[in-house]
């Protein structure tokens, strides 16, 4: 930005009691991040020093701040009296005086980086105050801009608004940009002489053209700045959300035949000729190499599939399961914690947990790794090329060594040494002609006699 310093205030203190829900607004999940994280996400990319204002005792909010941007300065407000009292909390970061003092709201998380940017320009030019305003589909709750010959006069917020000012649908985004050598002077002579007796950030503009100040607006898509206020707002980002993910993976040359069943997190990769077959849900974390195929109905949470791999039909990936190449997990397998090496295989049944299955090494229908004795975790380790019968139980901790087999049907609580076989379940009995006389000892109705041939 043409070598200009910037401040980014972003607010996050308000209680969000339109959500009707116990956790704070701003930690709600869409595409799988908070909203917090999103905006932060943006605000990080658009760069410069970043203020972030929370209610007090959200230690939660801190935190989610922290983890996602360690730099960002905290403020907290301990009473919410409204948007400019907000920002003003973060009076020692604005008196540091930057260039440019970006102001954003925490429930606003599809904003890009380069509105951010787009939005100090006028700054350079000798506005004192940009607004980011959007022609709103539905204008309820948002504050209206009112403009005349000479540009932006004023905002109303709808309480305060009279019939033809609610009758405009040019809508107040809620993101401000102000020069930062006015930021102070402006915000300073801010009232609550309003409807809901708070400091609204938005009479900025109507303070900035009597100090015979210059205001401008920005105008962008609603989609973009869509204000979160309520559950079904959250619904309808979330959707907006989807739309512009699964329009990226398409342009990044991933194979998607229904992309709108097809649920991503904002941090999915998905590498080229990755196909996605409908109805496949990606939680945060989640990465998939070249030419990995995930199959109908699978959900991933924190995994890294690699190249080639083949997941699913019903597979469930949970965090820390990490598929090599060639891999194959096939239906109603869960993966947890563990590493699958390439070219192994388990297609039906099975759960494994806190384990490595070694490099092309079969993992039979039905094994189950039991990796929790009640107290604690315990790890398996199945060795390359090992073969595992079908249902069998390996009781951690276990080892199976490389190329080794272990019979259907086992219960396996000892180390297998490598290329063995163990059997680990009683030989069969068979008594012969048994069934027979268990019939003719019977009462006539209740006997079970076989078909006759
Ligand atoms: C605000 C704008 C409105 C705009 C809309 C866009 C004001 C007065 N109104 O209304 O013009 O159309 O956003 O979405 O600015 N917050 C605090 N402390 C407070 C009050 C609010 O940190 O004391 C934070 C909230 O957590 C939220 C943001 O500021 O992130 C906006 O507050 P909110 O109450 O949602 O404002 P709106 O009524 O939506
Ligand atoms: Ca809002």
């Amino acid at each position: 930005m043409g070598g200009r310093t910037c401040l980014t205030i972003v607010l996050a203190a308000g209680e969000g009691s339109r959500m009707r829900a116990s956790r704070p607004k701003v930690l709600h999940p869409v595409a799988g991040r908070t909203l917090i994280a999103h905006v932060l996400e943006a605000v990080k990319q658009a760069g410069g020093a970043v203020a972030v204002v929370v209610g007090s005792g959200r230690d939660d909010v801190v935190a989610e701040v922290k983890r996602v941007l360690p730099a960002a300065d905290i403020f907290v407000q301990e009473e919410q009296r409204g948007t400019a009292h907000a920002v003003l909390t973060a009076r020692p970061a604005i008196a540091r005086s930057a260039d440019d003092v970006v102001v954003v709201f925490g429930d606003t998380p599809l904003v890009r980086a380069s509105t951010l940017q787009q939005l100090r320009a006028p700054l350079a030019r000798g506005a004192a105050v940009t607004v980011l305003g959007f022609q709103a589909k539905d204008p309820a709750g948002y504050g209206r801009l009112i403009t005349g010959a000479d540009g932006l006069l004023a905002i109303r917020e709808e309480k305060d608004a009279s019939d033809a000012e609610r009758a405009i649908t040019l809508c107040n985004a809620g993101l401000m940009a102000l020069a930062g050598d006015q930021a102070l002077a402006i915000l300073d002579r801010i009232e609550d002489r309003n409807a809901k007796r708070e400091y609204y950030l938005t009479d900025a503009v109507a303070i900035a053209r009597n100090m015979e100040r210059q205001a401008a607006v920005l105008e962008i898509e609603e989609d973009e700045v869509r204000g979160i206020n309520t559950q079904g707002q959250l619904a309808e980002a979330e959707a907006a959300l989807q739309l512009r993910l699964r329009a990226a993976a398409l342009d990044a040359g991933v194979s998607m035949t229904a992309p709108e069943t097809v649920y991503l997190s904002a941090d999915t990769r998905l590498g080229r000729d990755v196909v996605i077959e409908p109805y496949v849900v990606f939680g945060p974390g989640v990465v998939v190499e070249e030419g990995a195929v995930i199959r109908s109905f699978s959900h991933l949470d924190g995994a890294h599939v690699g190249k080639g791999a083949r997941v699913g039909p019903f597979a469930r990936l949970r965090p820390g399961a990490k598929l090599g190449s060639d891999v194959r997990i096939g239906n109603f397998v869960e993966i947890k914690q563990a590493t699958v090496e390439a070219g192994a295989q388990a297609n039906h049944l099975t759960y494994i947990g806190d384990a490595r299955v070694g490099a092309g090494a079969n993992v039979g229908a039905g094994t189950i790794t039991c990796n929790y004795d009640g107290v604690a975790k315990h790890r398996t380790d199945i060795g390359a090329g090992a073969f595992i019968g079908s249902n069998s139980a390996l009781v951690a901790p276990v080892k199976v060594g490389d190329g080794a087999y272990v019979g259907s049907g086992s219960v396996i609580t000892d180390d297998v040494p490598a290329d063995a076989l163990a059997i680990g379940r009683g030989r069969q009995v068979v008594k012969e002609g048994w069934a027979k006389r268990l019939r003719a000892a019977l009462p006539g109705g209740k006997k079970n006699t076989p078909p006759q041939r």
